[in-house]
């Protein structure tokens, strides 16, 4: 089999409200790295697009850190193209502070309302610009009503599959997931180490690409 191009993301994203203070997530970009790592083991090509985590890239893996959620939108608009596959872990902030203050704020005794704007959906943004021969998989943190809402997600993003994981599994070493594919199938997969869920994932994605074909 010819290798593929793997695009993943991983990690959470910083959206900067002065030069030291950021809103983010605790995402640990475990998830993504490890299916990285996966898609590496499976002899296919690999691009690690991820926020800022504190672990090394696999070895044999294209890494580019990014920060915030228009950087990560950026350097993923550019990759795409060039990839067949998308599996997109990353913990983006959905919201970005409207004004980033350029010096840091001071602390005053008043009330401090920060305003915010929705960032752009990147997921949705290189599903829309798919073409029939790429695979789209996605992730959904939900804790209520958890089925239905991913499955709204999937039709809404237009995606191949989406990975149901739940807030127990952030900064974790085993995870619990679900995953439903676009004929309406959920998978409940064993619960598991990080590794072995990567393995089934990049397994699941080998097969949506070689079915579409
Ligand atoms: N995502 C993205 N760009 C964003 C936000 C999210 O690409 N600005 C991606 C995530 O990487 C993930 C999927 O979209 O693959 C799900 O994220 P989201 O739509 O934000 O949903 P949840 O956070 O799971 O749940 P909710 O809708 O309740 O916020």
């Amino acid at each position: 089999m010819k290798p593929l191009r793997f695009l993943v993301t991983a990690g959470p994203t910083r959206e900067y409200i002065d030069p030291v203070r950021f809103i983010s997530n605790a995402s640990s970009g475990r998830m993504g790295f490890a299916v990285a790592a996966a898609v590496r083991a499976a002899g296919h090509k690999v691009t690690l697009i991820h926020g800022p985590v504190e672990r090394p890239p696999p070895p044999g893996v294209r890494a580019i850190p990014v920060v915030s959620a228009a950087e990560m939108l950026a350097s993923c608009t550019t990759a795409w193209p060039e990839c067949d596959v998308l599996i997109m872990t990353a913990a983006v902030a959905d919201y970005s502070p409207a004004v980033a203050s350029r010096r840091k704020l001071a602390k005053s005794a008043r009330e401090l309302t920060l305003r915010l704007r929705p960032t752009a959906d990147i997921l949705a943004a290189l599903a829309r610009t798919r073409r029939p021969d790429q695979t789209v998989i996605g992730f959904a943190l939900q804790d209520v009503d958890a089925r239905r809402r991913a499955a709204d997600k999937l039709k809404r993003k237009r995606l191949d599959a989406i990975v149901l994981n739940r807030p127990a599994n952030i900064a974790a070493d085993r995870a619990v997931v679900e995953v439903l594919t676009r004929d309406g199938q959920w998978r409940s997969w064993p619960p598991g180490g990080k590794t072995a869920i990567a393995r089934r994932l990049v397994n699941l994605a080998l097969k949506l690409h070689a079915a579409a074909h």
